[in-house]
């Protein structure tokens, strides 16, 4: 499972949620055990950098930052997570191929969120680590296809290992991902709808 390959207690990722998942959300949920993820987009550069002080500040444990393709400050981003030293990074809305060479040479795990097999198979051969296999119900930057196809598509495409992610809220659907061939689920919704974490 996913949580191996990350050194986390739990194969869960908590998805990058732009203006939500701040540092100090991530380190919540790194502390819980599942990968907390700073979400850049609705950031610049200086809050992005900012941001993951103080997720570090509040956690020792493995945490991500999430770069949006589509930010206009894409090319800085993707530099302050290696100069930050930041342990995993995951990718929305676009192919981050380019990026993935840089970023693998520093020791940082790479998982792209892919709306098809087409982008997963890419990632693949650029050195990517897993992919996180997105469907529509997860809303947003992503393709027309149902969690329950693509994940069911993208496993047998690739090597790498899957994570799921699109509407997934609770152990029996966190069990159905892994029957399709999931090592991991990303969910997003389901943490800020717990009111009984708190952030701040
Ligand atoms: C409010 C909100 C903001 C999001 N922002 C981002 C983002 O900035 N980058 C990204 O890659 N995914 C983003 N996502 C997708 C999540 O990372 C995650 O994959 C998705 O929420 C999973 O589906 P679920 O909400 O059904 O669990 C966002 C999702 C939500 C609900």
């Amino acid at each position: 499972m996913i949580n191996k390959l990350l050194g986390i207690k739990y194969p869960i990722l908590q998805g990058g949620m732009a203006n939500i998942s701040t540092g100090s959300f991530a380190a919540v949920v790194s502390n819980s055990g599942a990968l907390g993820v700073i979400a850049s987009g609705g950031m610049d550069k200086d809050t992005l950098r900012e941001e993951i002080r103080v997720c570090k500040s509040k956690t020792d444990g493995v945490f991500g930052v999430n770069l949006m393709l589509l930010h206009p400050q894409i090319d800085e981003l993707a530099n302050i997570v290696i100069e930050e030293k930041v342990p995993v990074v995951t990718t929305g809305a676009g192919n981050p191929s380019k990026y993935i060479e840089n970023w693998k040479k520093e020791g940082i795990k790479v998982i792209p969120v892919v709306p098809n097999s087409t982008l997963a198979r890419r990632v693949e051969q650029y050195g990517a680590d897993a992919v996180i296999a997105e469907g529509c119900e997860s809303g947003g930057h992503i393709g027309p296809m149902t969690t329950m196809t693509i994940v069911n598509e993208v496993v047998q495409e690739i090597k790498i290992p899957v994570i799921a992610a699109g509407g997934i809220c609770n152990g029996k659907q966190m069990v159905a991902s892994e029957i399709l061939g999931a090592q991991g689920m990303q969910m997003g919704t389901v943490f800020f709808g717990n009111k009984r974490m708190s952030y701040t």
